[in-house]
């Protein structure tokens, strides 16, 4: 079941998917947010999401230089708007903080796993997961560097 959803999400070239909706994508209202737990709530599943990723023998590597506080202030900000939440993510954007480092689709992969396994652990229902998961899809194309 994962891994058909992971397909689908990577194989995602309907519409949707192709209109740069990552950019302009925010929901019309926050109830996405209020499902996960608003600010705090976001806060524990990125903590909790970037503990399991640097434990990740598959991904770990490339975030051996990372600072974890940081990053996980930056997904958080993210994450937070992104569920249409009163945040404004203030990072780099997706191409930039990812080039040179070499992310294929099995890192990609990975990297979901982990968030739904956070997620999983948090308790939040498997549609709103894939509601998260369907915003952070069309982001792959910035990430993935290698074919
Ligand atoms: C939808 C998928 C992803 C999202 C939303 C995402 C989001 C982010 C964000 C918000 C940052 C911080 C940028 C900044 O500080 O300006 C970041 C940095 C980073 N990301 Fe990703 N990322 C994704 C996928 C990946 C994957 C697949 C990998 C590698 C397996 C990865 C590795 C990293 C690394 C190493 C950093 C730098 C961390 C640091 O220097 O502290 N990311 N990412």
């Amino acid at each position: 079941m994962r891994k058909l959803l992971m397909s689908l999400l990577l194989a995602c070239t309907s519409l949707l998917c192709t209109s740069g909706m990552a950019q302009n994508m925010a929901p019309a209202n926050d109830e996405l947010y209020k499902v996960f737990g608003e600010k705090n709530g976001i806060t524990q599943l990125m903590d909790d999401f970037v503990n399991r990723l640097l434990k990740d023998a598959r991904i770990g590597t490339h975030f051996k230089d990372a600072k974890p506080a940081g990053l996980k202030a930056q997904l958080t900000e993210q994450i937070c708007q992104l569920t249409g939440g009163p945040c404004t993510y203030k990072g780099a954007d997706m191409k930039s903080a990812h080039a040179a480092m070499d992310i294929n689709k099995g890192d990609f992969n990975a990297l979901v796993e982990n968030l739904q396994s956070s997620m999983e652990a948090r308790g939040i229902p498997f549609t709103q997961q894939n509601r998260l998961l369907a915003l952070l899809a069309p982001m792959h194309r910035d990430v993935i560097t290698l074919h």
